[in-house]
């Protein structure tokens, strides 16, 4: 059986991780792409990823590059270039950065792998995923951020932890932008089917929602050096992983939202539908009034982040 081919653009913490779960899961062949100052970075990390795969015995084929053209055709590219938050820097004061090489990245992407799904990481998420599909071209389906199911896997290990049992038995779903404005729905959150609103007191949820919000900072605060990379990387793994087998997931994904929910042709968090060729489905839920203020809030601060990098692009700062 033919296995797809899995591109991983920027090699830092976020990519070489993802690479890792990628390979180790084995979801396809691996290419990982990075353009730092000491050239053979990449493949050094291939390599090095390689040579783990006898010990933990998957098949993959492994390859790190700086040449787009080694990652010709992919099924699915990931975009983690960029830089990544220090302590006191918000996720959008990356914004003018993370936009220059992300468009870079997407003008390369758009003519070596014009059918590859583009699952988007870096940040600002929801303006880099508008950015993709700017300078690409792509219809939108092809075109999915990462955020939601990593702000849902902190908003469920907090509910977990709280009650003090496994986190599989947690699922919640999670709206808006990845930034301080984001969604978690309690309405949706539930331990073993049971609503988490039956299970914990009013203030005891705040504090996880709460939490929830703060959990890039929280691990930005603690690393000192960088912000977090194994949960992202295990999203995002479990993104690839929902388009090249057609799992048909059920998560939430920063997708660009026209008709949906009112949003008007931005790019949010909301549930999708995951499976072969990017989103297959927007799934629209009812929002009660609190969540549809608060997600309103969220969409209002995602286009100011466009506006700005729009004013950037007009400008030619780039
Ligand atoms: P990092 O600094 O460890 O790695 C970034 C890599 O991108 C570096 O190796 C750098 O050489 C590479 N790079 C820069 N420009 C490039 C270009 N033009 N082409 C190819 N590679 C290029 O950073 P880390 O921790 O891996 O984070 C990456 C990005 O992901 C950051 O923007 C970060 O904020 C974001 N992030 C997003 C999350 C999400 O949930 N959406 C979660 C965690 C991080
Ligand atoms: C996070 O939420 C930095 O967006 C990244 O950890």
């Amino acid at each position: 059986m033919k296995r797809s081919k899995i591109t991983i653009i920027g090699a830092g913490n976020v990519g070489s991780t993802t690479a890792h779960w990628v390979a180790a899961a084995e979801l396809g062949d691996v290419i990982i792409l990075d353009i730092p100052p000491t050239g053979t970075m990449p493949a050094g990390k291939a390599l090095d990823l390689f040579e783990a795969s006898p010990v933990f015995g998957f098949d993959a084929t492994i390859i790190g590059t700086t040449d787009y053209a080694d990652t010709a055709n992919s099924d699915v590219v990931v975009i983690t270039a960029g830089i990544a938050r220090k302590p006191g820097m918000s996720r959008d004061d990356l914004l003018a950065t993370n936009a220059k090489i992300v468009g870079s990245v997407s003008e390369q992407i758009a003519k070596t792998s014009p059918k590859a799904v583009v699952i988007v990481v870096s940040n600002p998420l929801d303006a880099m995923v508008q950015r993709v599909l700017q300078v690409t071209g792509f219809p939108r389906e092809q075109v999915i951020g990462q955020a939601g199911v990593l702000d849902t896997a902190r908003f469920r290990a907090f509910i977990a932890a709280e009650l003090g049992i496994s986190t599989e038995d947690v699922s919640a779903m999670l709206l808006g932008g990845h930034g301080d404005t984001m969604v978690p729905l309690l309405s949706c959150a539930a331990a073993g089917g049971i609503p988490v609103t039956q299970l914990l007191s009013k203030e005891k949820l705040e504090k996880i929602v709460q939490r929830t919000r703060d959990g890039g900072a929280e691990i930005v605060g603690l690393l000192k050096t960088g912000s977090a990379y194994y949960a992202p990387a295990a999203a995002t793994a479990q993104m690839v992983e929902a388009v090249v087998k057609n799992k048909r997931r059920l998560i939430p994904c920063a997708v660009l939202c026209e008709k949906e929910y009112n949003v008007g042709g931005f790019c949010v968090g909301v549930p999708v539908i995951l499976g072969s060729g990017g989103v297959q489905k927007i799934i629209e839920i009812p929002l009660n009034a609190e969540e549809a203020a608060n997600f309103s809030k969220s969409v209002d601060a995602v286009k100011g982040l466009v506006e700005t990098m729009e004013k950037l692009i007009v400008s030619q700062i780039y």
